[in-house]
């Protein structure tokens, strides 16, 4: 048995027909299929140990209390964190962006201030800081792209100043696939004194992914995107820059004791986390880390990186696929390929290929400035993940080589 056959054997729904076809689940960037393993362990958290965490001395809630923090645990480890109270447990990764925004944001940027994006941001890293930036009366600056879509060197070098206060940037854009340079934006914006955010939602599901060694102040992903359930996700900050910021979210969990007018905030990971947690996710997530790392990410990038390397030449012999992202000077490209059919909607490309069993996305892709930079109104998205196959691709490259002449536009 091969090894995507072995993996597409662990995900159930990856062995449902989608209509007549088997289905070719090409929709990675959005959301990851889940194993039997992730579904089981959330499965046996609400069948063995469901209590609320934190608050009772019986047993039960111990339990749910440990599966908790060992879930902390491990994604501390996972991502290389210094200490697991530096590990924030989130719905997903805009409500981690949304926390740092308001938390970290409104409290440093001022009148005057700059805040640095990239125009690939999906708008969860965007839309944030704009927000900010109108409250606080300052400049939002973009760095654009080079010819080939990689981030534009000579902005990272000039845009990062004295006035920057936050640099916000996606490790990998959920659109053109890209590995961004983390490290050397990080290097700059800390000689120029601003803090750094990176967007791990499209990387940490696909690469190692070390913060200490990466030194970003705040790093968030979602759950859902590496084989967690929805509802899960992670902020990873600092512990000093943490401590120093206010609550986002104010009520039961995150305090120490509350008087009438006047409440001492509980220390760290307790006060950015308000209210009930999502331990069944956590649970979830912590079988979904285990099944990762039995995988292991060598594995993993090298299958995603021939599945797109094979992709990519197979539809550079279609003379009317337009690629974004595709044609990158460095070797930096991830499982996600962006492209759009001359003449055809992206919403009929994927309607169509959807009567083939072929799941791939179309639109804007919450990424709606970039669009406007890259003169379209919206693209189609193929995106791997490491239980995708060689045959998968061949399945894609049929259906869409069949897209034109449905639509009697001939090949
Ligand atoms: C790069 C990037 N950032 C942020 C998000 C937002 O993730 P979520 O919807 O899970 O909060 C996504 C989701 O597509 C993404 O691709």
């Amino acid at each position: 048995m091969n090894n995507t056959v072995k993996f597409k054997a662990d995900f159930p729904l990856l062995g449902k027909p989608m209509g007549n076809n088997p289905l070719v689940y090409l929709d990675n960037g959005a959301t990851t299929q889940k194993p039997g393993e992730v579904i089981k362990a959330i499965t046996e958290y609400y069948d063995s140990f469901n209590a609320n965490p934190h608050r009772g001395a019986y047993e039960l809630s111990i339990k749910a209390t440990d599966i908790y923090e060992n879930a902390r645990i491990k994604t501390q480890q996972f991502i290389n964190a210094k200490y697991s109270h530096e590990i924030i447990f989130t719905k997903n990764a805009t409500e981690s962006l949304n926390l740092v925004a308001y938390s970290y944001g409104l409290s440093h940027v001022g009148a005057g201030d700059e805040v640095l994006i990239a125009i690939s941001e999906h708008h969860s890293n965007l839309v944030p800081w704009q927000y900010v930036c109108q409250m606080k009366g300052a400049t939002l600056k973009y760095i654009y792209l080079e010819e080939d879509h990689n981030l534009s060197q000579r902005d990272i070098e000039e845009k990062i100043t004295e006035k920057t206060k936050v640099v916000a940037v996606a490790q990998v854009s959920n659109v053109l696939g890209l590995i961004n340079p983390v490290k050397e934006i990080v290097e700059r914006a800390h000689k120029a004194g601003a803090v750094v955010v990176v967007d791990g939602s499209q990387s940490v599901p696909h690469m190692a992914v070390d913060v200490q060694d990466m030194d970003a102040d705040f790093f968030v992903f979602s759950g859902h995107k590496m084989l967690s359930p929805m509802g899960i996700g992670v902020l990873y900050g600092k512990e000093a820059l943490l401590n120093d910021m206010p609550p986002f979210l104010m009520g039961g969990d995150m305090i120490d004791y509350v008087e009438e007018q006047h409440t001492d905030y509980a220390p760290l990971p307790a006060k950015f986390e308000a209210g009930t947690q999502n331990v069944g996710g956590a649970a979830g997530l912590s079988a979904a880390i285990d099944y990762l790392n039995r995988v292991g990410f060598e594995y993993i990038e090298k299958q995603e990186k021939e599945l797109t390397k094979y992709a990519i030449s197979r539809m550079k012999e279609m003379d009317y696929i337009e690629l974004y992202g595709c044609d990158s000077s460095r070797d930096n490209k991830t499982g996600i390929v962006t492209f759009n059919v001359k003449d055809v909607h992206p919403h009929d490309v994927s309607t169509i290929m959807d009567a083939h069993g072929v799941a791939i996305r179309a639109g804007h892709h919450c990424a709606q400035p970039l669009m406007i930079y890259l003169k379209q109104n919206a693209t189609c998205r193929a995106s791997f993940y490491f239980y995708n196959s060689k045959e998968d691709v061949d399945k894609f490259i049929e259906a869409l080589s069949k897209v034109r002449g449905v639509l009697g536009l001939g090949a």
